[in-house]
């Protein structure tokens, strides 16, 4: 299903807010810790000036006001003189598939009530923020630490509640996100993760370990081959595969493209499957389908 562009657009309103001005979420400002929220702004100082947009979630009445980079040209540029700088600052902005993903959860809070989920990538943290809202019992997982420090500082100011954050770099070391899964999370999220063709068999191999059996994996993605391959070969290990598209809410912040967003909710295989194709496998038979 597509939803039409003219509805996202009409929905969509970028508002260009003072630098600094703190929106919390009617409501949500009374238990929030102050020196918490100093501590968070004091984590990202170094990619000011911030600003704060006005996100509209199709089909929800409830905007988020996320907090992100005023300036995304001068980070990118920066990331390139910066020999320490492994991978570029992709999480300071706000980006399509997050949105949607956001949007989606927002359509289908229930999925997410009450259950063990992780999102990898949050940047500033709208999914995450949505995830939140859900009521879900979020894990997010970064290897930037100022993106863990604004996604913290925007789930609090929108919904008073902070996720469980982790600093990983998931080609580096699985360590953490395993302990954190322990016997697997229900839902794992990710929006626009997945750009990198040497991300793939990392994060096949990684899905396939904290994952519960009979669990979701929820991917928004743009279009990119990355995310198409990795989908793709999920398919072929008998994850159940919904797709669903969406005009693009906004621009990609790269390319300025208005891509279609595509969520794919994959269901990992139950124990049941999983134990009849290991002996499937052991005696040298097909797997059934
Ligand atoms: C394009 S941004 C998407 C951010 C957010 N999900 C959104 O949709 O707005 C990709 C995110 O994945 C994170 N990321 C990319 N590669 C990673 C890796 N190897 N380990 C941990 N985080 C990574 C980036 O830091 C960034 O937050």
């Amino acid at each position: 299903m597509s939803v039409p562009a003219a509805r996202w657009q009409a929905l969509w309103h970028r508002v260009r807010t003072r630098t600094g001005e703190w929106r919390p979420r009617r409501g949500s400002g009374d238990g929030i810790c102050l020196s918490r929220r100093h501590e968070l702004l004091a984590n990202v100082q170094s990619i000011e000036p911030l600003r704060v947009d006005r996100i509209d979630l199709l089909g929800s009445e409830e905007p988020l006001w996320i907090r992100h980079t005023a300036n995304f040209e001068r980070l990118l540029d920066n990331a390139v003189y910066d020999p320490d700088q492994e991978f570029m600052p992709y999480w300071a902005e706000i980006w399509p598939s997050g949105v949607v993903l956001a949007a989606v959860i927002a359509r289908d809070p229930g999925a997410l009530a009450g259950k063990h989920v992780l999102e990898l990538g949050p940047g500033v943290g709208v999914t995450a923020a949505a995830a939140l809202k859900a009521g879900a019992d979020l894990v997010v997982a970064d290897f930037a630490p100022k993106a863990l420090a604004l996604c913290a500082l925007n789930t609090l100011d929108q919904t008073g509640k902070e996720p469980r954050t982790l600093r990983v770099n998931w080609r580096r070391s699985q360590r953490e996100l395993l302990a954190a899964a322990g016997e697997g999370f229900s839902i794992v999220l990710g929006a626009d993760v997945l750009y990198d063709m040497e991300d793939v068999p990392v994060l096949i191999g990684l899905v396939d370990r904290i994952v519960a059996p009979g669990g979701e994996l929820w991917i928004a993605e743009p279009g990119r081959d990355p995310a198409k391959r990795f989908v793709k070969l999920l398919r072929g290990q008998k994850w159940r595969v919904v797709s669903e598209e969406f005009a693009s809410p906004l621009p990609d912040p790269n390319y300025q493209t208005m891509d279609t967003i595509t969520v794919h909710r994959l269901r990992r295989p139950g124990q049941a499957t999983v134990r009849r194709r290991r002996a499937e496998s052991q005696r040298g038979s097909p797997s059934s389908p």
